[in-house]
């Protein structure tokens, strides 16, 4: 007994030998408890619906109400094409409208429909299949009963930047579409919507021909932009915004602009919705950080003891094989990481 007690004694010299691997096993316990903050929901390539279709929601966001995670996303279905004249890889695919899924664990997902209907034949209607529909994100107005989507409407060649409205009584839709506007006069193209604690909503966007980012509060009822905006991200041409708050912070991560092609996140902090920010660097860390794992950012959900990052990974040449990225985010002392593994 004592001769085994004196094997497995630790004294200063083997102390040396433990301490690394010691770390080594707090490190990968504190990840893998970051990780399994809700087990089996990272994803990292296809996800498929309880039907075991493929998942068809890109841009996406996703909804929390009752008990139930409702996502909603571009619906990217036929050929991909290239635009002639233009100088960037302005790649796409029939606009198809937003697909809604939904689930109680977020690992099982049912496919609930379309949300949003693409319109046929009619190009100068905003949601017609030749047109741009990207980015959708709903939140729900407990004043109105509403649930509220906002939507990136434009043309092919990107030259029309307006954000459009749509309502429904149920969170699975149909969506009633109203119009699309350019907030205060401004073009308004990658976006995405924050709620806050106290009901107020927003509506962040790429402007400015994307050299700048702008932040606009949203009427009571949601569905008109207020005067109430600001200019953030001056010049930084940024896009794909994901805005998320935690303890009193708003934390706001975006991609480059270079089309459909993945470069580094960025994040950014600030006190008030509307700013100012302050930049910090790429959230991502490890392997493949420098392209955000080959995608590009789309929303930051709320889960137990933690966040979701959610992120596209294109396919540009057939952009219905486009993918995903889910991944655990953690914010540590005010900064964020992003780990694949
Ligand atoms: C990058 C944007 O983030 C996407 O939503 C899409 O608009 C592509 N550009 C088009 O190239």
């Amino acid at each position: 007994m004592s001769l085994m007690l004196a094997k497995y004694q630790i004294n200063k010299d083997n102390m040396k030998h433990f301490a690394f691997p010691f770390a080594l096993c707090i490190a990968m316990f504190l990840r893998t408890g970051a990780i399994a903050q809700v087990p089996g929901t990272s994803v990292d390539g296809r996800l498929f619906d309880t039907d075991h279709r493929m998942v068809n929601a890109h841009g996406a966001g996703v909804m929390y109400h009752n008990g139930v995670y409702y996502l909603f996303g571009e619906i990217k279905k036929g050929r991909t094409w290239l635009v002639a004249g233009q100088k960037w890889e302005d790649y796409r695919v029939p606009a198809g409208g937003v697909s809604c899924y939904s689930s109680k664990d977020l690992k099982h997902w049912k496919y609930e429909g379309i949300a949003l209907a693409p319109v046929k034949g009619k190009l100068e209607n905003d949601l017609d299949t030749g047109r741009v529909i990207e980015r959708p994100k709903v939140i729900y107005n407990s004043k109105t009963k509403q649930f509220v989507m906002w939507v990136h409407i434009d043309k092919k060649d990107y030259s029309y930047s307006q954000s459009g409205v749509a309502v429904s009584d149920k969170p699975t839709g149909p969506y009633r579409y109203i119009h699309s506007v350019k907030p205060n006069g401004q073009m308004s193209r990658d976006m995405t919507l924050f709620q806050d604690d106290d009901s107020k909503a927003y509506l962040i966007y790429s402007s400015e021909d994307n050299n700048t980012m702008q932040v606009c509060l949203l009427s009571d009822d949601y569905l008109s932009p207020t005067k109430t905006y600001s200019r953030i991200l001056v010049g930084r041409r940024r896009e794909a915004p994901a805005l998320f708050k935690n303890k009193g912070k708003y934390y706001l991560i975006t991609s480059s602009c270079t089309g459909w092609s993945p470069n580094a996140a960025t994040y950014a902090v600030a006190g008030n919705p509307l700013g100012p920010y302050k930049e910090f660097g790429n959230p991502c860390k490890g392997p493949g950080a420098e392209t955000t794992y080959d995608a590009q950012s789309t929303y930051v959900l709320p889960v137990k003891n933690g966040y979701m990052f959610m992120a596209d990974r294109w396919n540009k040449l057939d952009l219905e094989k486009s993918n995903y990225i889910w991944l655990p985010l953690t914010v540590n002392n005010g900064k964020l990481e992003i780990h694949r593994n």
